[in-house]
């Protein structure tokens, strides 16, 4: 569907898509490209479905953690009815688990969220109180993070495969993916470029990497503990862990207001300590926060999205904010449509190629929000504005492209809808 300039009805056509992609109590982030319950997309789409119907909102949530593991993760995919349109499905990840799922996660973005729409609630009491199981489900998926994926209380967590960052073919993985010896050939099993433009998704030889990772979480049963030390990836993402920092945050002010004090206080433990481990995160050559690959101590090198999201977490001094700000304004200068996923004078930087180059309209309010933290409003606007043209021109496209605009990747996408109804649409600070 792509948005007519003269027509009043943008709001309209961005609550179409989240009601056609609606599969009774969750949303699927693109109907062909996406055909299932996708993590973090969900809490960043309920945050639209928020503006028009709050039970359906709060239901996003439910069938999210209706997917949660035993030992507290939530799946990056939860594959609660068949389709035969996506690669890798059940049988490939082979996790045994009901409803299906993957065997990974995603960035844990469903808190922020749940805090946002229940501070938003107009019957908040009542927000609250619904609120109160997927408060204790999400507290359950955090410890996971602390402890199953830092079982040194190091204060980084690991990331053991590109596709749990959410950011599944940033530049940022790509010297962690070279250690990674592939050892199957699943060219002709891809689906994804049969619905999308293969100049613009992942090289069969970055697929043929990360099937080998899914191959490993397999041999040890998806073991937590089993899958950290067999994987031949394990990287702390930036995004991730200040995401995770955010998150932590944002559930402990829900744990405090439900009167779970001994949650709260396990959360502001871990955020405090993960603030403090990054610091090995900082690189003062380049003046700012990069990903850490966990197996060799090398930091990522390029500048990405990633590298602004400790401002989003809060976790940085006034110092490193103004040099965050400033290399984002240097990029502003250089760059039609901010923010591109990788800076345009970075190596390897790719226009079209998902996240090593295009814009996503969700990624940009995030990132409004933590420039917005340290008050550089001029940013924030520009991240607004930039997103609201973007969508405008190009539709409900899944990225755009940083020069010409152009929309790329899948239709119809959910959260770029619910980023139009609770953001781009709207003035800067809804
Ligand atoms: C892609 C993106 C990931 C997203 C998914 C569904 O895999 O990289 O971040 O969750 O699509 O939209």
């Amino acid at each position: 569907m792509s948005p007519d300039r003269s027509s009043p009805s943008l709001d309209a056509q961005a609550q179409m898509i989240l009601r056609a992609n609606d599969r009774g109590g969750y949303t699927v982030p693109s109907a062909r490209l996406y055909p299932f319950q996708w993590n973090w997309d969900s809490p960043l789409t309920a945050i639209g479905w928020a503006c028009v119907d709050l039970d359906r909102a709060m239901r996003e949530f439910e069938m999210l953690i209706s997917g949660q593991w035993a030992d507290g993760m939530i799946p990056h995919i939860i594959f609660h009815a068949p389709s035969d349109g996506y690669y890798p499905g059940p049988g490939a990840w082979g996790t045994n688990h009901q409803p299906p799922t993957s065997g990974i996660t995603q960035p844990p973005v469903a808190a922020t969220c749940l805090r946002r729409i229940v501070d938003g609630a107009t019957d908040r009491e009542a927000a609250l109180t619904r609120a109160r199981p997927l408060v204790a489900a999400l507290f359950a998926w955090h410890r996971w993070w602390h402890e199953i994926r830092d079982p040194e209380g190091s204060g980084l967590v690991a990331c053991l495969h590109p596709w749990e960052t959410g950011r599944d073919n940033s530049l940022d993985w790509d010297a962690a993916l070279a250690g990674v010896t592939p050892r199957v050939d699943v060219a002709g099993l891809r689906k994804d470029i049969l619905h999308a433009d293969p100049a613009e998704r992942p090289t069969h030889d970055y697929y043929n990497r990360v099937m080998t990772l899914v191959e490993e979480g397999k041999s040890v049963a998806w073991d937590g503990p089993g899958f950290m030390r067999r994987s031949s990836f394990r990287v702390c993402d930036l995004g991730i862990q200040c995401l995770l920092v955010r998150a932590d945050e944002d559930l402990t002010t829900l744990a405090i207001e439900l009167g779970m004090t001994e949650e709260a206080a396990s959360l502001e433990r871990w955020r405090v300590r993960s603030i403090a481990a990054m610091a090995r995160l900082w690189d003062p050559a380049s003046r700012s926060y990069h990903s850490i690959d966990l197996r060799t101590g090398l930091l990522a090198k390029a500048i990405s999205v990633g590298t602004f999201l400790p401002l989003y977490a809060g976790a940085v001094d006034r110092a490193q904010a103004g040099a965050l700000a400033e290399l984002m304004r240097g990029t502003m200068l250089r760059t039609r449509y901010v923010a591109p996923t990788t800076q345009p004078w970075n190596d390897g930087y790719d226009p079209k190629r998902y996240w090593r180059g295009p814009v996503w309209p969700f990624m940009n309010r995030i990132l409004a929000d933590g420039f917005l933290r340290y008050g550089f409003a001029d940013i924030a606007q520009r991240l607004h504005d930039d997103t609201r043209d973007l969508i405008l021109r190009g539709g409900f496209r899944e990225y755009f492209h940083p020069e010409t605009g152009e929309g790329l990747g899948g239709g119809d996408f959910s959260w770029t809808a619910a980023t139009w109804l609770v953001w781009a649409g709207q003035d800067i600070a809804a």
